[in-house]
């Protein structure tokens, strides 16, 4: 199988020193840095926003990959672009106009995103494929870190593999939630080629951020 890129989830960062944080990924060897934000609104958790984002941007060259979880979204796309956010991913429940809301982001010159929830079929994707530069499966439903990886999305990842791949472009297929060294290389077999992972990136400290990305990766 192909080696993933591993965007790391910052929401298992020591929120207290990000800048450090994000410098400490960078030097372990992520490929993306993974910006989960969340409105309290459409997901039970509430974390950052456009100037923490903007404040990170010095920090590192790689690219964020921001997953925003607010509705209505539509408003914060420009201020996510930018605060200097390179992919904004976003769920089609987020609306109202998921193709509007594509569209958007590729206006501002970014890579459009879209999310689909555990409860949400790949048949969300029918209409708004050639729209979009990255399918994001979340493998836990949104809101937390550390939760488990929920099997049944595997299925799901194949699916949208074959899907991608008839469409004959270079779409990324990424994998968020519950997944560590064990639940990756799954992924990576269903057709998955970023991973995400926060718990599994941060665990045991900044001295251990270059094994656990490896050990993602699989080597
Ligand atoms: C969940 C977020 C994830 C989360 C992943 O709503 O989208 O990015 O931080 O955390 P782990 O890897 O710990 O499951
Ligand atoms: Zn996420």
């Amino acid at each position: 199988a192909r080696t993933p890129l591993i965007s790391p989830s910052i929401l298992s960062a020591d929120f207290a020193h990000l800048g450090e944080e994000i410098r400490a990924i960078d030097e372990a060897g992520c490929d993306w840095i993974h910006v989960d934000v969340m409105d309290g609104h459409f997901v039970p958790n509430i974390t950052i926003g456009p100037a923490v984002v903007k404040a990170l941007r010095p920090h590192t060259d790689k690219p964020f990959d921001v997953h925003l979880m607010i509705s209505p979204v539509d408003a914060y796309l420009d201020a996510f672009a930018d605060a200097g956010a390179d992919i904004i991913t976003v769920h089609p429940e987020a609306g109202p106009h998921i193709h509007r809301t594509l569209q958007h982001i590729r206006s501002l010159g970014k890579k459009a995103g879209v999310v689909l929830n555990p409860g949400t079929s790949e048949s969300a994707l029918d209409y708004i494929i050639d729209d979009v530069d990255l399918v994001l499966v979340m493998s836990v439903n949104p809101g937390f870190g550390g939760q488990s990886f929920i099997d049944s999305q595997l299925r799901k990842i194949e699916a949208i593999r074959k899907r991608i791949d008839a469409t004959g472009r270079d779409i990324h297929l990424e994998v968020d939630g519950g997944v560590d060294a064990k639940t990756a290389p799954l992924c990576v077999d269903a057709g998955a080629d970023v991973l995400v992972a926060g718990t599994a990136t941060f665990r045991g400290g900044p001295d251990h951020y270059a094994t656990n990305i490896k050990a993602l990766r699989g080597e």
